[in-house]
């Protein structure tokens, strides 16, 4: 039943494939030796091929203009993938060879020697058919980056055309090549700097590369050398095997030939451009360097001897703020809402970040009740407002955070005992904190003064006090900034009774002090 079915083939065709196929099979064995010998040798040729070519691309990618062709780097991959096939294959060649037998025309084991050879075979022909790919008349093309990244910020910005072109000036200033600027949190640096950064995308190709890299707490070298690298087309899998060190060679190299301004927005201690590979900006290189930090001390640290404050908003600029984030509609939903509008913008002093928290939360409250509330809330327990701890306190809170031992902390804390925007004399301030016993006098009346003053002067700098432009000896708080030194002492909001004694103590204390001095 089964089928059967023939083919026909002359005798003479059949034997003669046989035989190839014996002759192919054969060589893998008698040619042994010689194709093994073949192998090495175009696997040398097809290494220096490739270290060629790696050398070629270096030399083009660390411009940082340049990025690798993409059958550029099949080729590398493949070369890599055969060169570990290679040292697969080697170590067994003698054995191989000594199993050789009949002048290297038979094996004493056929099958073993069969399947080596072949694979000794295949891998030539491989080798050669990559080193024959490997000549490229071109393996890099142009890095596609956009030279200036153009930062999105939200449209109601008022009141910082002013200070920008003074920023801008000053940091297109021949001589200067490093702008630092400071203020308190949420006042409206990283806005400044986004603004600079895209002002520099409308004044054409007088810089090669604007870079920024957002900086704050917990950065460290390793991630700004990272986003800066990225940025000038450093990136990939070679650079990340590269330690500290080398990168910032790698960063130099690139930043050196290129005409760079970098941006580092928040930064929270001095950031060495030397180690990170950043050339210094200098009148010879122009390029340039600007920064924000919430510390007057880090500038210092930066070498910028005379940084810019950013500042809060004047009341008016602060009011019309508030009602474009408040909106015309609910403003115009009762004749008296206006006038407590204004009562509420007030209490944020002037801070961006209070006007824009405080005021999205009022732009749905329409009657006179809710605002009338709001203020209520704003001047009795301020933590209560719908935004106000985790948006604001806790943003602010980093500032304090920051600061350098509990008797700073204390120092600072003991400060909101004092009224709304009481001005605080320095040398008063300074015994108070004598009295509470945060600094002796067993040193010495002049040496505690110092040691206060220096204190006093910690805080102004890590902008949490204010120093009286007018008056110098006197201090004082803002709003917001008490707020949140009132809500840290009440243990973050869970103990406000606390908070409540410790405050009648403290004005107890203060005023009998006083009315000691009178
Ligand atoms: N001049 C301004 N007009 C309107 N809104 C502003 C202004 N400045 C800042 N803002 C807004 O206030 C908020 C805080 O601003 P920004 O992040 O720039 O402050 P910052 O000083 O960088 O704060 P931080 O110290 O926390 O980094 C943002 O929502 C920002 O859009
Ligand atoms: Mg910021």
């Amino acid at each position: 039943m089964g089928g059967c079915f023939s083919v026909s083939l002359p005798c003479d065709q059949v034997v003669s494939q046989f035989s190839q196929l014996l002759c192919v099979r054969g060589s893998y064995i008698h040619n042994l030796s010689e194709n093994l010998a073949s192998l090495e040798k175009a696997m040398r040729m097809l290494k220096a091929q490739q270290y060629d070519v790696i050398r070629r691309l270096e030399r083009e990618e660390f411009t940082g203009r340049q990025q690798r062709l993409s059958q550029v780097q099949v080729w590398l991959t493949s070369v890599l993938l055969i060169q570990n096939q290679f040292d697969d294959l080697l170590p067994s060649k003698e054995v191989e060879l000594q199993r050789l037998c009949l002048c290297g025309f038979c094996s004493k084991d056929l099958k073993l020697s069969y399947r080596y050879g072949k694979r000794v075979n295949m891998m030539l022909r491989e080798v050669e058919s990559l080193r024959s790919q490997g000549f490229f008349d071109v393996v890099a093309e142009a890095t596609p980056f956009a030279e200036v990244d153009e930062i999105p910020f939200q449209p109601t910005i008022v009141g910082q055309e002013i200070m920008l072109e003074k920023a801008w000036n000053c940091l297109m200033e021949d001589g200067s090549g490093i702008l630092g600027l400071y203020g308190m949190g949420g006042v409206g640096k990283t806005t400044l700097l986004t603004k600079i950064n895209n002002k520099f995308s409308k004044i054409g190709d007088r810089f090669d590369v604007v870079i920024w890299v957002v900086v704050s707490r917990s950065s460290t070298d390793r991630k700004i050398q990272r986003d800066i690298a990225e940025k000038v087309g450093l990136g990939g899998m070679e650079w990340g095997e590269r330690n500290d060190n080398q990168t910032a060679v790698d960063i130099h190299n690139v930043l050196r030939r290129r005409k760079f301004v970098l941006l580092l927005d928040d930064i929270w201690e001095k950031v060495n451009l030397k180690a990170v590979g950043v050339p210094y900006p200098s009148k010879d290189n122009g390029c340039k360097v600007a920064f924000t930090t919430r510390s007057r001390d880090v500038c210092g640290r930066m070498g910028v001897d005379d940084p810019m404050e950013v500042s809060c908003l004047q009341p008016e600029e602060s009011w019309d703020l508030f009602q474009m984030i408040v909106g015309k509609n609910t403003l115009g939903s009762h004749p008296d809402i206006p006038g407590l509008a204004r009562k509420v913008a007030r209490k944020c002093r002037g801070l961006p970040l209070a006007l824009n928290v405080i005021g999205e939360a009022m732009a749905c409250k329409r009657t006179v009740h809710e605002w009338s509330h709001a203020i209520d809330v704003l001047t009795s327990s301020a933590t209560d407002f719908s935004g106000m701890e985790d948006e604001i306190l806790h943003v602010l809170k980093y500032s304090y955070d920051n600061l350098n031992g509990e008797l700073m902390k204390s120092c600072f804390l003991y400060c909101s005992l004092f009224p709304e925007d009481y001005l605080i004399d320095k040398e008063g301030l300074v015994d108070y904190w004598i009295c509470e016993g945060f600094i002796n006098e067993k040193e010495g009346r002049e040496r505690t003064l110092n040691q206060g003053y220096e204190i006093i002067g910690t805080l102004v700098r890590a902008c949490l006090l204010m120093e009286e432009e007018r008056n110098k000896s006197n201090v004082k708080m803002h709003d917001v900034v008490r707020e949140m030194a009132l809500w840290i002492s009440s243990d973050l909001g869970k103990q406000r009774r606390n908070v409540l004694c410790e405050l009648v103590l403290g004005y107890v204390k203060y005023h009998k002090s006083r009315i000691g001095t009178l």
